[in-house]
This record gives C-alpha cells, sequence and structure tokens, in this order.
C-alpha cells in the first residue's frame, strides 16, 4: 500500500493544482474499511504505514475532479493487493439496495414472477433445460418451494440429461448454493460444499449439502452440463466450481467472471466516496482453492453463444457410449489375436464402463483416448488400440521406368571388403508382384557375396506377406522348412509358415554367414523375420532389442460411429515359450545401434580372416 500511495503522489507531483479538495481522512478511511473489511488480510501487510503516509500526504487529494481521484485510488489499491475486484467509486445519491424481501404476494402471481425470471424447457432427447438468472435464497426458497418445484422442477425432473444455463446468472444468496447442489447428488453421505471465510466476524462457515429436500432429487447418475459465459458471477460460480470439482457436472462455455462470494459497497466516511470490497472468501474443500478473481474455467471451452449446441452434443454422445463401449469389446472379443487376453478385456471394460469412469466424456477424441488408455492397460498390448481411418491411398500411376527407380531407393546394398555384402530397407511389401525388379536391381548385387549383413535398424515393419519368401533364400531347396506357426484370430485357426520351393533369383543358400542389426525402432513383419532367422538359428543377431510390436493389426469400425480400432489378429508360435510380440527380440550381441554395423563388419572380418 505505501509503495502505491507513493506512486500516487508521484503521479500528482505533475498535476497542477494549488489546494486540497479532499480531506486526508478519504483516505485513512479507506484504508480501514480495506483493514477491516477485506477478505484476505493476509494481503494487506504494510496498511498501518500506508496509512500514516496517506493521511500525512495531502498532494494525494489535490485532484479537483472527484471521479478521477476514485479512480486513481481504484488503481492504487489494486497494485497493492493485486485484486481488480476492490473498487473506489464517487456516487453522490447511491442509495444501498434494500435486503431482499419476500412481498406477500399470492401464489399465483408468485408463479407468474418465478416462471418470468427462469425458463425451463424439456429439449429434443429428453434433455431438461433450466436458465437461471439469479439463486435465490433460502428464505425465499422456502417460501415458495412447492411452486418452484410445481412449474419448474417437476417439468425437468423427468428427463434424462439436464442443462443448466449459466450464462446470464449474475446474482444469487450464499444460503441457494445447498439447494442447488443437493438436487444434483445423493442424500447420503452428505457432501462438504464449501467453507465460507467472513472477514468481519472473523468465522468460517461450512456449507454441506442437504439430506432432505422437497421434491425429488436428480441424483448423481444422468448427465449434467453447466453453461457458463464470462458474465457468470459469484454465487453462480461457486455452484459450477462445486459441481465441477465434485465431477458432477461438465462445464460448458467460457472462463467465468471470478467474482465474490460477498462482496460489500461500502460508504467511505461521510463522504461520497464508496468502496466495493470483498468480504468473504471461498475455500473448496476439494482443492483448497478459490474460483474468485480467476473465475472457473470450463471442461470444454467454446464460446458462449455456442455451448447449447456443444452441450446437446455432448449428452448425445454421452447416450452413445454405453453401445460404443459394448461394440468395441466385441471386436476385440471376436478379433484380438490372444483369445483369452481378448475374453479378459472385454469382461473388464464392461466393469469400467459400469463404475462410471466413462461418464465424463465430452468430445470423441476423449472416448477415444479412454478406450486406447484401457484397452493398453487391460491388455499389456500397444497395439491394440483405437485408431483414426486412414483411407487406403489409391495406387500409384508409376510408369516402369518410376518403378524401378521407387525400388532402387528403398533398397540399398553394397559391398565391403572381404565381399561382405550389405542390405538395408526400411519397409516390408507386398514384394511377390515386384520380385523380378528386386532380384533385378537390388538382390543380385549382393547374391555373390560370402557374407551378408541385413540391416533393419530402421525398419517398421509392413506386410508380412513376403516374409516366408524372404526367408527362403537363406534356405536351400532341397527341403521345406517350417519358419512359424501363425495363429488367425478371426478364422481360429493356426497355419503354418513354410519356406518356398520356388523362388525369383538365386538363394543366398543355408551355408553363409548372415548378420542382423536391429534397433528398438526395428517392428511388426521386420521382427517376424528376425524372430525366424534367430529361432532358426540362420543369422546372428547384433543392435538392440527389438520395438516389441504385432503381426500387423487390421482396422475395424465400431459400430456405425466413426471411431475404429486397431487390433492386431494374428500372432506367432507361443508353444515354446513367448514370441516376439509386445516383448520384442533380444540380440546376441547387444551394442547400440548406430554401433551394430562396425560391431557385425569387425565379427565378419575376424571369422573371414580366421577361414584362411
Ligand atoms: C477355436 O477352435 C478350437 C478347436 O480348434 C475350439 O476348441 C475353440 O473353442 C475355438 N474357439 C473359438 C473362440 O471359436
Amino acid at each position: 500500500m505505501a509503495q502505491a500511495l507513493v506512486l500516487l503522489a508521484s503521479f500528482l507531483i505533475f498535476s497542477n493544482v494549488a489546494h486540497c479538495d479532499f480531506s486526508p481522512r478519504v483516505i485513512v478511511d479507506l484504508a480501514k474499511i480495506l483493514m477491516d473489511n477485506y477478505c484476505s488480510p493476509e494481503k494487506l501487510a504494510g496498511m498501518e504505514e500506508a496509512i500514516d503516509t496517506g493521511s500525512s500526504n495531502t498532494d494525494i487529494l489535490s485532484i479537483s475532479d472527484p471521479a478521477t481521484l476514485a479512480s486513481v485510488l481504484t488503481d492504487g489499491v489494486k497494485k497493492t493487493i493485486f485484486d481488480s475486484r476492490v473498487k473506489v467509486t464517487y456516487e453522490p445519491g447511491y442509495v444501498p439496495p434494500a435486503p431482499p424481501a419476500m412481498p406477500d404476494f399470492p401464489p399465483e402471481q408468485l408463479a407468474e414472477m418465478i416462471k418470468g425470471t427462469v425458463k425451463v424447457e424439456v429439449l429434443d432427447g429428453n434433455i431438461g433445460y433450466l436458465k437461471i438468472q439469479h439463486i435465490v435464497g433460502e428464505e425465499i426458497a422456502q417460501k415458495v418451494g412447492p411452486i418452484l418445484l410445481e412449474y419448474i422442477w417437476d417439468k425437468v425432473l423427468p428427463t434424462s440429461a439436464m442443462i443448466l444455463d449459466f450464462r446470464s446468472a449474475v446474482t444469487g444468496e450464499l444460503s441457494g448454493i445447498p439447494y442447488i447442489v443437493s438436487y444434483f447428488t445423493d442424500s447420503e453421505p452428505r457432501i462438504h460444499i464449501d467453507s465460507v471465510y467472513h472477514r468481519t466476524s472473523d468465522v468460517t462457515t461450512e456449507l454441506w449439502s442437504m439430506p432432505t429436500l422437497l421434491g425429488k432429487r436428480y441424483g448423481t447418475s444422468k448427465p449434467l452440463i453447466v453453461l457458463t459465459s464470462k458474465n457468470t458471477l459469484g454465487i453462480a460460480e461457486d455452484v459450477v466450481y462445486c459441481l465441477k470439482n465434485l465431477k458432477r457436472a461438465t462445464i460448458v462455455g467460457e472462463n467465468t467472471a471470478g467474482g465474490s462470494i460477498k462482496i460489500n459497497k461500502i460508504k467511505v466516511g461521510d463522504t461520497d466516496f464508496y468502496v466495493t470490497v470483498p468480504v468473504a472468501k471461498s475455500i473448496n474443500p476439494i482443492t483448497g482453492k478459490s474460483w474468485e478473481i480467476n473465475g472457473v474455467a470450463p471442461n470444454v471451452e467454446v464460446a458462449a453463444e455456442d455451448a447449447l449446441d456443444t452441450a446437446i452434443a455432448i449428452i448425445k454422445l454421452r447416450a452413445e457410449i454405453p453401445g460404443l463401449v459394448q461394440a468395441a469389446a466385441a471386436l476385440v472379443a471376436d478379433n484380438y489375436a490372444f483369445p483369452s487376453i481378448g475374453d479378459d478385456v472385454v469382461e473388464k471394460l464392461g466393469a469400467v464402463v459400469a463404475s462410471g469412469e466413462y461418464n465424463q466424456i465430452s468430445t470423441k477424441k476423449e472416448l477415444e483416448a479412454k478406450l486406447s488408455a484401457d484397452l493398453l492397460k487391460l491388455s499389456g498390448d500397444k497395439c491394440l488400440k483405437a485408431t483414426s481411418n486412414i483411407p487406403a491411398r489409391p495406387p500409384m500411376n508409376l510408369t516402369p521406368e518410376m518403378f524401378i527407380e521407387l525400388i532402387k531407393v528403398s533398397f540399398h546394398t553394397d559391398v565391403f571388403e572381404n565381399n561382405i555384402g550389405y542390405l538395408r530397407f526400411d519397409m516390408f511389401g507386398d514384394f511377390e508382384h515386384v520380385a523380378k525388379i528386386i532380384a533385378e536391381h537390388v538382390w543380385d548385387k549382393v547374391v555373390d557375396t560370402d557374407m551378408l549383413i541385413i540391416d533393419l535398424r530402421n525398419n517398421v515393419g509392413g506386410s508380412t506377406s513376403s516374409i516366408a519368401g524372404f526367408c527362403s533364400y537363406f534356405f536351400d531347396d532341397d527341403k521345406q522348412i517350417v519358419l512359424d506357426h501363425v495363429y488367425n484370430r478371426p478364422s481360429n485357426t493356426t497355419s503354418d509358415l513354410l519356406t518356398l520351393t520356388q523362388l525369383t533369383g538365386r538363394r543366398y543358400g543355408s551355408k553363409k554367414s548372415v548378420i542382423i542389426l536391429t534397433s528398438g525402432a526395428t517392428a511388426g513383419a521386420a521382427e517376424e523375420f528376425v524372430f525366424i532367422m534367430k529361432r532358426l538359428g540362420r543369422a546372428m543377431i547384433i543392435g538392440e532389442t527389438t520395438h516389441g510390436g504385432c503381426h500387423p493389426p487390421e482396422t475395424f469400425r465400431v459400430g456405425e460411429s466413426d471411431i475404429y480400432l486397431s487390433i492386431p489378429i494374428s500372432h506367432s508360435d507361443i508353444a515354446q515359450g513367448p514370441s516376439w510380440e509386445g516383448a520384442g527380440i533380444a540380440p546376441y550381441i547387444p551394442v547400440p545401434a548406430d554401433a551394430a554395423l562396425d560391431t557385425a563388419k569387425a565379427i565378419l572380418n575376424k571369422h573371414f580372416s580366421g577361414q584362411k
């Protein structure tokens, strides 16, 4: 405060005034009002000093225009306590509003008045809509309770979801908070809604949900959306903050105003200056914090005028969620590569939905994220997840020359000293129909080497259709070898993956040394190749443990929605223990991926000199 008053003083040096228009008592009284009433006394340290400085500094009071002085004082206070709610105003003729009294109107007339201030509707889809501008206090609620019940509450009670429109809720009474909250909670256990610290009495009162209410509760299971705007203020903000943190309501709209649970306008001495000051503060028992000053951030932020449409969309989505999750579960049960895990996932997913964990979801994106997280948690398989449905790219119209170029850049070959071949490619594909081009432009360059390094460190997988063919080049044509047993869930069959008897181009054969380089990125079809070559003892693996992916998953549409699941439908032979899926394949010689090639060369060179 002292600092702020110094600021004020320096400002006033430049204002050309000769005499004092206002008594120095204005400063003293203003400071005292804040000292005695402001809700957060800890922010007022130094106020005593400020009073002394202020009252002895007559320059501050030399502004001749009272409205200007009021705004200068407002700025000074704001700079000291950083609270934009405190305002000094100059209002000659201000008449403080009388405390709200319940006029003794006949019930019919009261009903008309209430119908005029509260808008109630049942929207399409059996959605209750209640627009509230003023939150009535306990006294009025008691008196007009039966009318509120008959004209408002009974209309929306049987709906299957509710929208509370607080976008223009700007007034209310503290004692009304437990009423509103209680209609959306259970009677037991009672809920500690808020603690309110009253500065003047230095007393903290607790607001609790009410065990008995007039009429029926809306309860806790039906969706509740509260609409907010940047004008939603005070008591309404307290209700919003409470329902949000209880996770009972989803807040849709704009960040609220950041008002006060109780704000008074206090006359400064016998002047026409008034200071508006928060005299109480709210401390939410869940967060230990308050919505005051900063307002309540919505769960779903949209412009106030779009909030109703957004709320309706959220309610529609929520109604579909149990069916969608069930449909997703059915897809997992029918298609997931590991049937017993799939059955377990389905059972547990049902329990997760029943526990209400999906009740607060507001967007399709959140649903996908939650579904993916649950599928991962329940299956332990990172390949089983929600996915966006990327439409298959239309086949490219390539000329034969362009096609050859594409193959050439996709495969890297080299021949190092001692006739060591090197072959690198980063993706498996449907190589069958391009076997001739690969044989001529790639394979022929390395097939006559004495040893071969296959570099799969950057190979992220792809189609497994060419695995058997590719493996076959490293075995002889005199007998067929079983490479893997692959179980396919949709058909519930296991098929043998065998070496091919007919190949395009020449074989590398089963005698020459082969080293495969791996990294943590080596995934999917590449892992299947490494798995086979390692298990059959046909290659030495050097590098890092592979990614631990899966056989190429398939994309399934969940019901009629535009949510898609990526589900692995096949797995490798697990008769002799777990295969590579999920866990990856450990190398024979573990070295960091970027050292793997040098290590491989060194081993093969040593092998070569040993042979001489
Ligand atoms: C899969 O086939 C086996 C027999 O090969 C049968 O025992 C099993 O019940 C089938 N599983 C499903 C889910 O159809």
